[in-house]
């Protein structure tokens, strides 16, 4: 091939309005073009603790081991579960969405007895559910989702830890949606391994996945270590013990060695992503976590009170929806795909569809990461105006700008 034919990349410009990825915030994109340094550079090793240290802000916790799993948020989640689940123990997966299947079905390529509740989509369990299912399933990990991107639904967990103490069973969270747009107490709330993302409301790009992991789960990831032939020493063999992890690069035991002070070799941090995740932090801590969750409340409410200006159905039980993501039924006779394409070549706007049962029948709008922000708001509730009228939907003419600077004048007002 010759390079004419694949230019220099030049992205067109867009304004990422869907459910994730959001544009990152330009701080994160200057920190990844820094240059690289050495695995072992003590310049990296520092920054290496400085992220230990910074996450543990973002996800309010004292867990020593907070540290990122190279990869996307499904790296996470699988370093996650391959490290707890031996074949055989029994998962409970609470399923509102598309990514409680997406446990589900990593914990079964794990080898786990996998049982699985559910609720309709648009609708979270009540405390009550949960423990009945924890109760009767006495399962050795629970996993579920906070925020299930693909219905906008935010389960609430503040009862779920205490209810798996109860029960003898971990809990593990994918919070990749959710977390610093919605409030999130890993300590508080006895959770014991969390996973994240850096591209939905962390205003970074995909590519890192910054987890945490409570005391109580890392005893059981640390019991089934086995360092690899060639860097283990006699004092590793002494320590092996239980089933070998089914993963090597997701072996969160010899990936806890390599962020801690023994620094064993395992896979080469993935030094420009780490950059990316560094400064996604250093920006929340900056604003203060809380108040990153309040900045997404005030512009989830801003776009949900202007989609509804516009006319537009908002899909689900919007007491549960996240702060950050919002659904809305495509109108009749609008073709919801023509629709979002008018959205991305006319004004260079992205929004979201759906999967499964909401497919072709649900527009997703997210107000994230770098884009919680009013001109982002104002500026899609604009150009959704325009296309709408311009397939024919009945909307009410700047109802949807309107009804959201209302929003921002009330919160002002308020201030
Ligand atoms: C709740 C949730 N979990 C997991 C994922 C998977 O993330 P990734 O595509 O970064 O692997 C997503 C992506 O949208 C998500 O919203």
């Amino acid at each position: 091939m010759s390079v004419s034919a694949a230019a220099q990349i030049h992205p067109p410009p867009r304004l990422l309005m869907g459910p994730g990825p959001v544009n990152a915030d330009p701080r994160v994109l200057r920190a990844m073009s820094a240059p690289l340094v050495g695995q072992y550079d003590p310049a990296m090793t520092s920054y290496m603790n400085e992220v230990m240290a910074l996450y543990r802000d973002v996800f309010v916790t004292t867990n020593e081991q907070t540290f990122l799993v190279d990869g996307t948020s499904r790296a996470g989640i699988e370093a996650a579960l391959v490290s707890l689940l031996e074949p055989g123990d029994r998962v409970l997966v609470p399923v509102f969405g598309r990514f409680g299947h997406l446990l589900t079905e990593i914990a079964e390529r794990c080898g786990a007895e996998v049982h699985t509740i559910s609720t309709d989509w648009g609708t979270v369990f009540t405390p009550e559910q949960l423990e009945e299912a924890v109760a009767a399933v006495r399962p050795k990990v629970v996993a579920v989702v906070q925020g299930d991107t693909a219905t906008t639904m935010c389960q609430p967990l503040a009862d779920l830890g205490e209810i798996c103490r109860r029960h003898d069973a971990l809990l593990y969270c994918d919070a990749t949606a959710s977390l610093a747009g919605n409030e999130f107490l890993t300590d508080a709330w006895g959770v014991d391994v969390v996973t994240a993302g850096l591209q939905k409301c962390l205003g970074g790009p995909s590519g890192s996945a910054p987890i945490t992991i409570a005391p109580r789960a890392v005893e059981v990831i640390d019991g089934r270590r086995h360092v690899e032939a060639g860097i283990r020493e006699a004092a590793d063999e002494a320590r092996e013990g239980g089933l070998r992890i089914r993963s090597n690069y997701f072996d969160l035991a010899q990936v806890m060695d390599y962020w801690g002070p023994r620094r064993l070799n395992h896979h080469t941090e993935a030094t420009s992503m780490l950059y990316g995740a560094r400064e996604c932090a250093r920006l929340l801590v900056e604003e203060g976590v809380g108040r990153a969750v309040e900045r997404h409340r005030l512009h989830g409410a801003a776009m949900l009170a202007g989609v509804r200006g516009l006319g537009l159905e908002v899909f689900g039980d919007v007491d549960h929806k996240m702060h950050n993501v919002v659904a809305v039924h495509i109108p009749d006779g609008v073709p919801g795909d023509a629709a979002r394409g008018a959205m991305l070549t006319d004004f260079g706007i992205e929004i979201g569809t759906s999967f499964g049962p909401l497919h072709g029948k649900v527009w997703r709008i997210g107000t994230m990461g770098y884009n919680a922000r009013r001109d982002a708001v104002l500026l899609t509730l604009a150009a959704l105006e325009q296309v709408l009228r311009a397939y024919g939907a009945r909307v009410t003419g700047g109802g949807g700008v309107g009804a959201a600077r209302e929003v921002y004048d009330a919160s002002e007002a308020d201030a």
